[in-house]
């Protein structure tokens, strides 16, 4: 097994045992470490789809935040929506909480996405990049599938600056719930070295809630 492949492995066998958990601890953690406000953070999420969209959610996880922000069931506009995950258990809840005919569930790894080149118009990533192996090996996938026009809406899980939540965040990596720690230039640097623009970005607490476009160079 490659390095990627070990970290995914590590992923799902921690993921099998925190969807038992989900999205309590979550939540909790987010408020705790890293400050956020999640009715912002949802209606963030909220406003990407206002036109007709195939969609794609990437990093499902349990599906609460999935089906709050983008059921089709509340938003005509949502087409189609595919759900990506990596951990059987966590699609297993997501599942239960996405029941449109609309959904589709796909489990796999966000680095080799069995879609096509500019499937989806649109892309959500709720905090999975603090989860993947690779980022700038996601990034590039997300950009590959992305229509010409389309736009990619994530949040991201910054290393909070006081030391106690940084050693909580150390120890989350070392046992497999996270992959590495997150600043604002690294986030910079994968994104434009991946290919795309911030076409909106806010921060509350340390959590990063950002919108991305194709650059030039790659429509
Ligand atoms: C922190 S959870 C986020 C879940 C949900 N989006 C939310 O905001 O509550 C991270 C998710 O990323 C998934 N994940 C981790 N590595 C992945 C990979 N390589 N490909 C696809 N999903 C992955 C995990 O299984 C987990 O469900």
């Amino acid at each position: 097994m490659n390095t990627n492949e070990v970290l995914n492995q590590k992923t799902k066998e921690r993921y099998s045992l925190y969807a038992q958990f989900y999205p309590l601890l979550a939540l909790i953690a987010y408020y705790v470490i890293w400050r956020g406000n999640i009715f912002k953070h949802i209606q963030f999420f909220k406003n990407l789809i206002n036109e007709k969209s195939d969609v794609l959610d990437i990093a499902t996880g349990d599906g609460s935040l999935t089906a709050t922000a983008l059921a089709p069931e509340t938003n005509a506009n949502v087409q189609s929506l595919v759900c990506l995950d990596i951990s059987p258990e966590m699609l297993v809840k997501a599942k239960k909480k996405l029941k449109s005919s609309n959904c589709t569930f796909v489990l796999g790894d966000v680095g080799k996405m069995p879609f096509v080149d500019g499937q989806f118009s649109v892309i959500s990533c709720f905090g999975g990049l603090n989860s993947f192996p690779d980022v700038p090996l996601a990034l590039g996938e997300m950009n590959r599938v992305l229509s010409r026009h389309g736009k990619l809406r994530g949040s991201v899980l910054l290393l909070p600056q006081s030391p106690w939540r940084q050693r909580r965040i150390h120890q989350w990596i070392e046992d497999g719930y996270q992959t590495q720690t997150i600043t604002t230039d690294k986030l910079s640097k994968w994104i434009l070295d991946a290919g795309f623009e911030i076409s909106a970005e806010t921060q509350i607490g340390d959590v990063v809630l950002f919108e991305l476009r194709k650059s030039k160079d790659y429509l």
